[in-house]
C-alpha cells in the first residue's frame, strides 16, 4: 500500500517538475504574441490528487502492463523486431485479460461497468511512453496525457472506475511526437467493457464474439517493419503500409460456422482509411460504434472505419453452406492527397521525387477472408432493440447560438486546428470549457485552399479524450459510408465536411486532449488541450 502510494507521489513530483521546466522554456513573448497563455492545472500539480485516488482504492483487477521489445514470427524466415505489451494479473479473474495467440498486439481486457481498475505500465522501452484508454472516461491524472510519460525504467500507475457503457475501446501510447512509431511497431490492445443492457440484449458471445482489429505494415527483406523514408511529403499524408494485418497477422482467414457473429473491427492503422463492405455484396448490419450499442441495427452497403474508430458488426452465416467464402474488403474511394495524388504531381516538381505510397490511402483491397467451415445448430437472432441512447438534443448546449469551430488547415508545411499546433501545457481562452456542461463543436474541413494547397485536401478523423460525444449533423457529405447514430469519440471529417457534434463535460475536471486520429498527423502536431474548469 505504502509502496504504491509512494510511487504516485514520485510520479507527482517528476510531473511538476517538468511542468515548471517546459513553462520556463516557453518564455512569454511568443505567448503573448499568439494571444495564449501557459498553463498550470492546480488539481494536479498537487500530491492531494495522487493520494484522494489512492487510499480506500480497492481494485477489482490489478494487473501491470508492461511495454517493452520483442519478436514476433509474422513471416518464414527471421522474425520481425516489434514492441508489445504483455500482462501480469496480480488481482482478479485472470481470465479478464487473454492474449492474442501468435500475435504482436497487446492483451485484450475485460471489465465491466461499475469495476474499478487499477494498471500499472511499466516502461521496458528504450524511450518515453505513456498508455491512453481511447473512449474510456476518466479523470485527466488517468487519461495518459503526454505530459504525464514517465522514462525507460520507470512505471506510472493508474486507477479508475470503469463509467463507460459496454462498448469496444482501447489502448495504445501516446507520448508526444512518437505515438505514431509506437503505436506502428505493435503497442495496441482492446479493452472491452460489458454491462447489464449488453447482456440483456443476448448477442452472441465466446466464440461468436470476435474482435477484428485492422492494421497497415511495411517490411523489409530481412522481414523488419519500415516506417516512414523521413520525406516530410509522406509524413504530411501520414504512412500507408503495404500489406493489411487483422489481429497482428497478414493474410488473415477467419473461420466460421454457420451461425451469427459478433465481429468487432478497431482500425488500428496510423493514417489508413477503410471503405468495409462483404465481398459478396450484402450489407452491412451495424449494431455499435465507437461508444457502445446502437439503439437499433442500422445497415449499410459500406462503411468508412477511420484510425481510431470502431465499429461492431452482425454477421450472419446461418443460411451459407459448408464451404462458402467470403471477405471483408475495402472499396476504392477518393482520400484526396493521401490517396496518393500529392506524391506523383507538381507538389514535388523539381525536388527529390518521393515515391508515392504502394498501396495508397483509398485503393481497393481484401481486409480478411471469411470461410464457413462448421455447421452448428442455434444461433442468435438479431435484436431489434440493441439498448437505449437517449436523444441528442442541441437546445441542451450552452453555445446554441455560438458553436465552438474547429477549422482543420494546413500551414508551413504542418496541419493545424485553428492555425494552432500541440504545445504541452498550453490551453487558448477558446479551448475552455465549464463541467457540467453541453456543448455545440463543429470540425470544419472545407478550408483545403486553393490552387497547390487543394492538392494537400485530406480527410483528418478527429478524437476527443475524457467523454462520448453524439453527431448532429454534416454537410458537404456525398455518400453513405458514416454511422453516426450512436455514441463516438472519433469522428471521420472528409475533405469539403464540416460536423456538428453534441460534447458534454459531466464531471472530472482538467485538461484533456483533442486531436486528428491519424497518428502521423497528431505526431506533428495536430492536437491541442482543451481545459474543463470546475467554475
Ligand atoms: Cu486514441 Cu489521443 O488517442
Ligand atoms: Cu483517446
Ligand atoms: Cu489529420
Amino acid at each position: 500500500m505504502l509502496h504504491r502510494i509512494d510511487i504516485l507521489q514520485k510520479n507527482e513530483k517528476k510531473k511538476s517538475r517538468r511542468a515548471f521546466l517546459k513553462l520556463a522554456g516557453y518564455g512569454m513573448i511568443s505567448l503573448a504574441a499568439t494571444g495564449l497563455r501557459p498553463f498550470t492545472d492546480p488539481l494536479f500539480a498537487s500530491p492531494e490528487q495522487a493520494s484522494a485516488s489512492g487510499i480506500g482504492f480497492v481494485p477489482d483487477l490489478d494487473l501491470s502492463l508492461i511495454a517493452g521489445a520483442g519478436q514476433d514470427a509474422i513471416f518464414p524466415g527471421d522474425p520481425t523486431g516489434v514492441w508489445r505489451y504483455r500482462a501480469q494479473v496480480h488481482k482478479g479473474n485472470s481470465r479478464r485479460v487473454s492474449v492474442l495467440p501468435d500475435s504482436y498486439l497487446g492483451p485484450i481486457i475485460r471489465s465491466n461497468k461499475g469495476e474499478k481498475i487499477r494498471i500499472r505500465l511499466v516502461n521496458e522501452l528504450p524511450e518515453e511512453t505513456i498508455v491512453h484508454w481511447h473512449g474510456l472516461h476518466v479523470p485527466s491524472a488517468m487519461d495518459g496525457h503526454p505530459r504525464d510519460v514517465v522514462g525507460p525504467g520507470q512505471h506510472y500507475t493508474y486507477e479508475f472506475t470503469v463509467a463507460n457503457r459496454a462498448g469496444t475501446y482501447w489502448y495504445h501510447p501516446h507520448p508526444h511526437g512518437i505515438t505514431g512509431p509506437q503505436v506502428y511497431g505493435g503497442l495496441a490492445g482492446l479493452f472491452l467493457v460489458s454491462d447489464d443492457e449488453e447482456r440483456a440484449a443476448g448477442l452472441p458471445d465466446g466464440s461468436f464474439d470476435i474482435p477484428l482489429v485492422i492494421q497497415d505494415r511495411t517490411f523489409d527483406r530481412d522481414n523488419q517493419l519500415v516506417y516512414l523514408s523521413g520525406h516530410p511529403m509522406e509524413r504530411m499524408i501520414g504512412f500507408l503500409g503495404d500489406r493489411i494485418f487483422v489481429n497482428g497477422k497478414p493474410d488473415y482467414t477467419l473461420p466460421v460456422s454457420t451461425g451469427a457473429y459478433r465481429l468487432r473491427l478497431l482500425n488500428g492503422s496510423n493514417s489508413r482509411i477503410y471503405k468495409l463492405a462483404w465481398k459478396d455484396g450484402r450489407p452491412l448490419t451495424v449494431i455499435a460504434t465507437d461508444g457502445g450499442l446502437l439503439e437499433t441495427p442500422v445497415h449499410r452497403r459500406y462503411v468508412f472505419l477511420a484510425p481510431g474508430e470502431r465499429i461492431e458488426l452482425w454477421a450472419d452465416f446461418s443460411s451459407d453452406p459448408i464451404g462458402y467464402e467470403t471477405a471483408l474488403v475495402s472499396l476504392p474511394f477518393d482520400a484526396g492527397a493521401s490517396g496518393g495524388r500529392a506524391m506523383g504531381r507538381g507538389m514535388m516538381r523539381g525536388g527529390r521525387t518521393p515515391q508515392g505510397p504502394q498501396l495508397p490511402n483509398g485503393a481497393a483491397f481484401q481486409i480478411c477472408k471469411i470461410a464457413v467451415t462448421r455447421a452448428v445448430q442455434k444461433t442468435h437472432r438479431l435484436p431489434d432493440r440493441l439498448s437505449e441512447v437517449v436523444r441528442a438534443d442541441p437546445r441542451q448546449a450552452v453555445n446554441i447560438d455560438r458553436p465552438r469551430r474547429f477549422a482543420l488547415t494546413m500551414g508551413h508545411m504542418r496541419w493545424t486546428i485553428n492555425g494552432r499546433t500541440f504545445r504541452m501545457e498550453e490551453v487558448a481562452d477558446d479551448e475552455v470549457v465549464r463541467i457540467g456542461t453541453k456543448e455545440l463543436w463543429e470540425f470544419d474541413n472545407t478550408g483545403g485552399g486553393m490552387g497547390m494547397m487543394r492538392m494537400m485536401d485530406m480527410p483528418h478523423p478527429m478524437h476527443l479524450h475524457g467523454q462520448q460525444f453524439r453527431v448532429l449533423y454534416r454537410t458537404g457529405v456525398t455518400h453513405e459510408g458514416y454511422v453516426d447514430e450512436g455514441w463516438k469519440d472519433t469522428v471521420l471529417v472528409m475533405p469539403g465536411e464540416r460536423v456538428r457534434l453534441l460534447t458534454r463535460f459531466d464531471d472530472y475536471p482538467g485538461l484533456f486532449l483533442y486531436h486528428c486520429h491519424n497518428l502521423e498527423h497528431e505526431d506533428m502536431g495536430m492536437m491541442r488541450n482543451y481545459y474543463i474548469r470546475t467554475s
